[in-house]
């Protein structure tokens, strides 16, 4: 069975092990985790990360965004990244969002966690080519197709909540 909870310090490492391996190595620091607020998913009979989701609220566009989600792959399929992105939602509704963003990776032009998303409620506004470029080379963080400079087209998808 697995349980959605907020996430605990002694967490961490774990957390970063599934966020090398699904997002490219280094792409998610501990100060990332402590810039949002995290969600994990726990496998509760073996007590194991397979997943986690973070939520950022103050960002400085002053919008609020779900910053990444991620599942290792071994629990893919599950629901688990859906139930992870709702999570977030929930909570940014409940400090009162009225429209939330999430810039999704386009791979191959699959943005893969697009169903996920969509169960959630979120629709594709915008494509941004080299989103994350600046941050892979100021970052240093490896992404899993283009390397050491990133030039991922980002689509930005987007929540309306209701007033
Ligand atoms: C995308 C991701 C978070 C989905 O997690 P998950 O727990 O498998 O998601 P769910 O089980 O809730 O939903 C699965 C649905 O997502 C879709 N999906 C999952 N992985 C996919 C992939 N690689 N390509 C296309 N669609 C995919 C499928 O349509 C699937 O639906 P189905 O189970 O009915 O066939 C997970 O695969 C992951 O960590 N991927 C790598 C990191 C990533 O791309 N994160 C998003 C960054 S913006």
């Amino acid at each position: 069975m697995i349980k959605i909870r907020d996430l605990r310090s002694a967490d961490i490492d774990a957390v970063l092990a599934v966020a090398d391996s699904q997002l490219g190595e280094k792409y998610i620091t501990e100060a990332d985790l402590s810039e949002g607020k995290v969600f994990v998913a726990e496998e509760d009979g073996l007590g194991k990360i397979v997943g986690f989701c973070i939520a950022l609220v103050a960002t400085k566009d002053g919008k609020p965004y779900v910053r990444t989600v991620a599942v290792a792959q071994e629990f893919s399929g599950q629901g688990i990244g859906t139930a992870l992105v709702a999570k977030a939602v929930d909570y940014m509704e409940g400090l009162g969002a009225k429209s939330i963003f999430s810039p999704l990776w386009k791979h191959d032009g699959i943005v893969n966690s697009d169903v996920v998303f969509r169960r959630n409620g979120f629709v594709p506004v915008r494509e941004i080519p080299d989103y994350w470029l600046k941050d892979s080379i100021e970052k240093g963080y490896l992404c899993p197709v283009c390397g050491k400079e990133c030039h991922c087209t980002c689509v930005m998808y987007e929540l309306y909540l209701a007033d």
